[in-house]
């Protein structure tokens, strides 16, 4: 239950979303936190690209280039952040996509400026949303929290729950502002873009769950995927 009890535990989230399944994720880890019999206290930090990104992309070139850039861990610049509440928090949930086998460049960007502010000395617990692929976002952005002197715990990553192939040809023309129901064979074995409704049901449990956890952080380590 958030509130405003300054003994209570507090929990940062940052985050960010490009077509907002890490932005729905989190709306249902934010209510479940809010359901929980534990008091904490809250902060959510949106991570806001200093130019705006178009999504989708505006066309297939354009989302290739960004598919290589991203290979590259090219940064996006993002807006200053308050200090008080990453230097205050107890644990730092920080919640992203992947972005070719990487974390996207508003969260690498955030690790360049903040990251040592955020992460010395305490819990980070990732939230990936993802279509399948996390291992390599997951090995890097571990090193990150280390190097910055957080402990890592998670993380816990969501999958787009669609079956291969028809997940990665669904997730990119999406991305490149092509609707996969047109297709025929998609039509058939490609219902939706993005997470379902049982793991938005999860991410609310996880957040419910969590505050009784946070005295106990070695429990919160190693990967859940939903
Ligand atoms: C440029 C780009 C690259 C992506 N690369 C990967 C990838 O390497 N692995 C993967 O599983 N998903 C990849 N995806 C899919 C996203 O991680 C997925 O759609 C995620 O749910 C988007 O979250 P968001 O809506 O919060 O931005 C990529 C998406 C984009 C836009």
């Amino acid at each position: 239950m958030p509130e405003n009890n300054p003994n209570a535990p507090r929990i940062t989230i940052v985050s960010f979303s490009l077509s907002n399944q890490t932005k729905k994720l989190i709306r249902a880890f934010k209510e479940g936190l809010a359901s929980s019999p534990e008091a904490v206290q809250v902060e959510h930090l949106r991570l806001a690209p200093t130019e705006r990104i178009p999504f989708p992309f505006p066309s297939i070139p354009a989302t290739m280039l960004m598919m290589v850039k991203t290979l590259f861990r090219v940064r996006i610049p993002i807006s200053e952040l308050p200090l008080a509440p990453l230097r205050d928090s107890g644990l730092l949930v920080l919640a992203g996509p992947t972005w070719s086998y990487n974390p996207c460049g508003p969260v690498l960007s955030f690790l360049d400026t903040y990251g040592d502010l955020a992460m010395s000395g305490r819990p980070v617990l990732p939230i990936i949303s993802c279509r399948g692929y996390w291992r390599l976002h997951w090995h890097y952005l571990k090193g990150e929290i280390l190097r910055h002197g957080g402990t890592p715990l998670g993380p816990w990553v969501f999958t787009h729950p669609s079956k291969e192939p028809w997940r990665t040809m669904g997730v990119f023309l999406t991305v490149a502002g092509k609707h996969p129901r047109r297709f025929p064979l998609l039509r058939r074995h490609y219902p939706r873009y993005g997470h379902d409704r049982k793991q938005l049901q999860r991410a609310a449990e996880m957040g419910a769950t969590l505050p009784a956890s946070m005295a106990d952080p070695e429990a919160l380590k190693g990967p859940i995927v939903v």
